[in-house]
């Protein structure tokens, strides 16, 4: 099955045109074509993403994302002579909200053929939902004039998948692993943990009561006056103070929820903890580099430790065999670290994306849909709705 995936649920533009076969057993997929653009540079002066801001522009940038995927996968083909498909009504009812992606549609659908693609995975949520409509509504109208059929995707099971699959330049596939598995979803707007005891079944065991993981990243960031998205340049801070040794003693960052008989996480708390420290630090004028890079380990430190010490409460609590990581934060280098090497004392087996795919990418969308199409789980254009807050089930 070829499956065109659709992702615009925060500020990463993505779309992406696989292959998939098989099913769970002896799955395998190539990507044909991938595009991204991230506004990451644009959000960066408001310190954080903005729903309008992105709404915008994903609405300039999916047609010429698309058309790049399409021409990658050798599927950009124009009408031998002028006989386009012109925008129907319906076509133009979906995208009436979306004002400045119309002309480009319009442009789009009257230039090329339909491709050889047979579904549209778009992401529903959870998300920014003026960012996940356009994609939405840009699959639906695709959907009318390409006439195949839309999968709405979860984004939090396309990290999930993600970190599945083995991407080789040929044909990928699955690592094998065994159930129960562990799934800590650690993003810019989620702090989880699902238990599955079978393929595609989850059951929340705990989640953030306040700030998502990635959320206090990009916070602290700002407070080290850092540039947005904040996770990778606290992290480059807090490895470059652990090389250099020497811990300060006294300062000293509170684990929250650390302890405590549940699965939930509270990160709000270490964040005006952090706050308040940096605070001092500029009011006796002493926030040199060198400290930023200190109050970045330790905080780094801090969301590691929390991370790490409710995993493997889980672990043990239900003979978890496989520990699962995705999401955005999954990309940093010591939580990744701490995680691998608790995990390998007791025998449970990690999966973990590449950094480079752990934020993201459409290719997750396409995957998640993939599973989904193979439950039939198509829907018609007029009932799919974006849902910042979806769960999944
Ligand atoms: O999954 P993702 O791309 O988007 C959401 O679904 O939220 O995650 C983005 C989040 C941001 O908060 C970003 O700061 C964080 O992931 N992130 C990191 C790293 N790379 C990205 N956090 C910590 N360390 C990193 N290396
Ligand atoms: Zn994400």
């Amino acid at each position: 099955m070829r499956i065109l995936g659709v992702e615009t649920s925060c500020d990463e533009t993505a779309l992406c045109i696989m292959d998939a076969t098989g099913e769970e057993g002896d799955f395998r997929f190539q990507v044909l074509g991938n595009a991204l653009f991230s506004q990451a540079k644009i959000h960066e002066q408001y310190g954080g993403v903005f729903p309008n801001i992105a709404k915008r522009e994903h609405q300039k940038n999916l047609v010429p994302l698309l058309e790049h995927a399409l021409r990658e996968a050798n599927e950009l083909r124009t009408y031998p002579q002028y006989q386009g498909e012109a925008l129907t009504l319906e076509m133009e009812k979906v995208l009436e909200r979306e004002t400045e992606l119309l002309p480009l549609f319009k442009n789009f659908i009257e230039t090329y053929e339909p491709p050889t693609v047979d579904a549209i995975a778009v992401t529903i949520g959870p998300g920014l939902e003026p960012a996940l409509w356009v994609g939405i509504n840009f699959a639906k109208a695709l959907s009318i004039a390409w006439n195949i059929p839309l999968i709405p995707v979860n984004h939090m099971e396309g990290h999930i998948v993600m970190s599945m699959i083995e991407l080789r330049s040929q044909s990928s596939g699955f690592t094998e692993f065994e159930y129960p598995l562990l799934s800590l979803l650690i993003s810019g707007g989620h702090t989880e943990l699902l238990l599955s005891r079978a393929w595609m079944q989850y059951e929340i065991l705990g989640q953030t009561r306040d700030d998502a993981v990635g959320e206090a990243f990009d916070k602290i960031a700002r407070l080290l006056d850092l540039p947005y998205p904040g996770g990778p340049h606290i992290s480059r801070l807090a490895s470059g103070a652990r090389k250099i040794g020497h811990p300060m003693s006294d300062l000293k960052l509170p684990r929250p929820m650390m302890d405590t008989d549940n699965y939930d996480f509270s990160f709000s708390g270490l964040k005006t903890a952090v706050r308040r420290l940096v605070e001092e630090f500029k009011t006796r004028r002493v926030l040199n580099e060198e400290l930023k890079a200190e109050v970045a380990r330790e905080f780094e430190d801090a969301c590691a430790d929390v991370l790490v010490a409710k995993t493997l409460r889980a672990v043990v609590e239900f003979d978890v065999k496989t520990v699962l990581v995705g999401g955005g934060v999954s990309a940093n280098t010591h939580i990744r670290n701490e995680l691998s090497r608790k995990l390998s004392t007791i025998n449970c087996q990690l999966l973990i994306p590449p950094p480079e795919l752990a934020t993201d990418n459409a290719i997750m969308i396409a995957l998640a849909g993939y599973f989904r199409a193979l439950k039939k789980e198509f829907a018609e254009p007029v009932i799919i709705r974006a849902n910042g807050n979806l769960k999944l089930n």
